[in-house]
């Protein structure tokens, strides 16, 4: 029998008939060097490439050979002998090729090494892979060069682009309109690399292999859900990038919307991609345009020797009120949800590095026993990825008091020899074996702009002075923070002895 990783080799080795060229535009920056190429090369490392493929690298740098290799290979990891020959080996597979992003001649003369190179290889097929590694500001003379110069209409073409996709509504709909007239829908891949987390893929199947989740999914028995990213470093280095976005266009729009999606859908038909989007734009379309008096926003302030935002010598605006932290209250106007608040929480500069989701059960109805707390389910994205049920039972022993303990799937704890890759090696997996299913469509990305482009113009309009309140770097956000949530009908109070992870019997058996 042919084990799963034996399958999706398989897999990806017939749907481009065994041989691509990659090509990554932007080659030279931060993304690619971080986190295109270590991806590319954990592919290639576990046999997931197609056997004949090729990596071109393309960015406006002029640099040798050696500089590039040294450049992308920077971030990647060989603990093992092994890994260093695969390494070797990999580095043989690229290439590299400066040029402009508007200049026809630059796409040209790329379109002619790509040739050259594909002839070299005795290609039947020329398939090809864009990964626009770039900023915004480039992504259509980019998209305009590959089709009108370097697209091959005899082969599989696809294009990779990562967020942002616009600032608003109309800005994503422009851009939107822009790559739609060059390729088609099925054509491109647009990154949240929030899809390509572990815990992220998996909601699908916690929710929908489990018959004892299904019937408390809804308004019936959840109270609220809150889904939080919490860093813990400010935006040292980035507030030129930043200043323009703020957190809500930064991850909250985005990757954390696409959780509450995932949260909030309706069971798909199929797992197809096609159905699994229907069912996400479905949902979307439910929820209201996010009200000012549903956002709580904040800003951090120096604390001891870590600066706050505003002292960032990358930050143009000294007076910047770009929120680094917000918390929003989502509603979704649907039989299953009407009422629920979807709390998203989300900022930099706090004191812990957690994302998670956090479900939130209503209180037993017509409950027997005293200080109960309520039932919650914990999906840990990041970091060490776990699952646990927070529930009541009896204290061991001759006590009959109940207690908080949980279930808890705790991936470290119950899986030896764990290896999660990282997202974008999930997500260029996808892109080579045809799976659209983690990818961003085009009117999910309207649908998700339509719900947060009221308030961000709101926030941007100086006129309308939108309050914003500070916080202390390496804090747990803003002091308001506590009663925004307790607002929306989060209950924090616990089991004063309960802790996750759960401590050891002989603490808890403390009477
Ligand atoms: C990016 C944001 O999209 O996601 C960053 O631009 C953020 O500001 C990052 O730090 C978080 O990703 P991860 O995978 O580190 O949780």
């Amino acid at each position: 029998m042919t084990s799963a990783v034996q399958q999706i080799q398989d897999q990806v080795q017939r749907e481009l008939n065994g041989a691509v060229t990659i090509v990554v535009l932007g080659a030279s920056g931060d993304l690619a060097k971080k986190k295109t190429y270590p991806a590319l090369f954990g592919l290639f490392k576990n046999g997931f490439l197609p056997s004949n493929t090729h990596i071109v690298g393309y960015a406006r740098t002029q640099m040798t050979h050696n500089q590039y290799i040294e450049r992308v290979t920077q971030y990647i990891k060989t603990p093992s002998e092994e890994d260093k020959i695969k390494l070797e080996q990999f580095i043989r597979i690229t290439s590299y090729q400066a040029g402009q992003y508007d200049q026809a001649d630059a796409w040209i003369q790329l379109n002619k090494v790509l040739e050259e190179n594909e002839k070299s290889r005795q290609l039947s097929k020329r398939n090809r892979i864009y990964y626009m590694a770039l900023p915004p500001s480039v992504f259509i003379p980019v998209a305009q060069g590959i089709k009108q110069y370097v697209y091959n209409p005899d082969a599989i073409n696809r294009l990779v682009v990562e967020k942002p996709f616009g600032m608003d509504t109309e800005s994503s709909n422009e851009l939107g309109a822009a790559l739609g007239a060059l390729f088609k829908e099925e054509e491109i891949y647009r990154i949240d690399h929030y899809l390509g987390k572990e815990m992220v893929k998996n909601v699908m199947n916690l929710r929908f292999a489990n018959i004892f989740f299904a019937h408390a999914w809804d308004r019936q028995f959840i109270d609220n859900v809150q889904i939080t990213f919490k860093e813990p470093f400010g935006t040292e280095g980035r507030g030129g990038y930043f200043d323009d976005f703020g957190i809500i266009r930064d991850v909250m729009q985005n990757h954390l919307l696409q959780v509450l999606t995932l949260i909030a859908m309706e069971r798909p038909i199929s797992t197809s991609s096609e159905a699994i989007r229907d069912e996400k734009v479905k949902v979307l379309k439910c929820i209201q345009p996010i009200k000012m008096d549903n956002a709580l926003l904040g800003q951090y302030v120096r604390d001891g020797d870590k600066p706050g935002y505003l002292e960032d010598d990358s930050l143009k605006n000294k007076d910047s009120q770009t929120p680094t932290f917000a918390a929003l209250a989502l509603f979704i106007d649907n039989e299953r949800w009407e009422g629920v608040p979807f709390l998203l929480k989300a900022g930099k500069a706090l004191n812990e590095a957690k994302v998670e989701v956090r479900i939130q059960f209503k209180n037993v109805a017509g409950n027997l026993y005293d200080d109960t707390a309520r039932n919650e389910l914990v999906i840990r994205i990041q970091p060490k990825e776990s699952v646990y049920m927070k529930f009541n039972s009896k204290q061991p022993g001759l006590s009959y008091q109940t207690i908080q303990t949980d279930l808890d799937l705790s991936y470290h704890n119950r899986y030896t020899d764990l290896a999660i890759p990282d997202a974008y090696e999930s997500l260029i997996l996808d892109v080579l074996r045809n799976d659209h299913s983690n990818f961003v469509r085009d009117d999910e990305l309207e649908a998700s702009w339509k719900i947060f482009t009221p308030l961000l113009h709101a926030i941007d309009d100086p006129q309308q002075h939108v309050p914003l309140v500070t916080y202390p770097y390496g804090s747990r956000g803003p002091q308001e923070l506590s009663d925004f949530v307790k607002k929306f009908g989060y209950d924090r109070s616990q089991h004063t002895s309960y802790a996750w992870p759960t401590q050891s019997m002989a603490q808890q058996n403390k009477l």
